[in-house]
């Protein structure tokens, strides 16, 4: 008989937390590379519209994702490390994932208050769709919410750095389950 249910179900996430994961993943990726490809196009150009609108709406469905993702995490328990890591390990990836979720939630905010204090709205790329800003223009605190915003982008890359190094060195050197839960 296959001894296996407990390896393949007890041992991962749940395909919810996968699902989550993977796909914040995705689009933290996408909101990156836009923002990178935005000074490709020369400004007032419809093409370089789009390509930040896309960059706002990257990061907007990061944001609707992160409090159903931290609500669902929050009542299961991730599944076991085999075999099992040291204390200090466990503190070092506590706190990165504490540092990814308050980046997952305060990334997104910081920059729809940039654009909103801004006088701008968040539009629909190709389309004339705006969602109008809901603030009042404020320049002096749309310039330090940016600025604000690009720090956080810059610590955020190190802290997706440092996790991706932590979850390479589980599964090629440590050769613990850690990487094979989330997948
Ligand atoms: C996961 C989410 C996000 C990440 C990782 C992210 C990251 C970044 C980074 C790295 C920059 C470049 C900063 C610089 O060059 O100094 C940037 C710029 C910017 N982001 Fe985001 N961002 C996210 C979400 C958002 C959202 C949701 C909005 C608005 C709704 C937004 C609005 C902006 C704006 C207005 C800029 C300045 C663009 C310009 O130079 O004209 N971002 N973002
Ligand atoms: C934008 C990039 C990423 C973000 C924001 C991110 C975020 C997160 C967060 C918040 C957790 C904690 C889940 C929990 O609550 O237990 C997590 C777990 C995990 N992630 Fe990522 N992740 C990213 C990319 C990656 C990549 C590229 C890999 C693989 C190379 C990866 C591998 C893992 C693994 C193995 C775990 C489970 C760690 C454990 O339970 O100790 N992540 N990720």
């Amino acid at each position: 008989m296959d001894s296996s249910p407990q390896t393949d179900t007890a041992a991962h996430y749940s395909l919810r937390a996968r699902r989550f994961h993977w796909w914040s993943f995705g689009l933290v990726a996408l909101a990156y590379l836009l923002i990178n490809l935005v000074d490709l196009f020369e400004r007032g150009t419809p093409l370089r519209r789009a390509v930040l609108q896309g960059h706002f709406l990257a990061g907007l469905v990061v944001l609707a994702l992160v409090l159903p993702r931290l609500l669902n995490r929050l009542r299961n328990a991730p599944p076991p490390i085999v075999p099992p890591i040291a204390s200090w390990e466990a503190r070092l990836s506590g706190l990165t994932h504490f540092l990814l979720y308050a980046c997952l939630l305060l990334q997104p905010i910081l920059g729809l208050l940039t654009v909103w204090l801004g006088g701008r709205g968040i539009g629909i790329p190709f389309t004339a769709i705006q969602l109008p800003s809901p603030l009042t223009e404020n320049h002096d605190l749309h310039e330090q919410l940016g600025s604000i915003h690009g720090w956080v982008g810059t610590v955020f890359y190190y802290v997706i750095g440092l996790h991706i190094a932590g979850a390479l060195w589980h599964h090629a050197v440590r050769h613990d389950n850690t990487l094979r839960r989330i997948t």
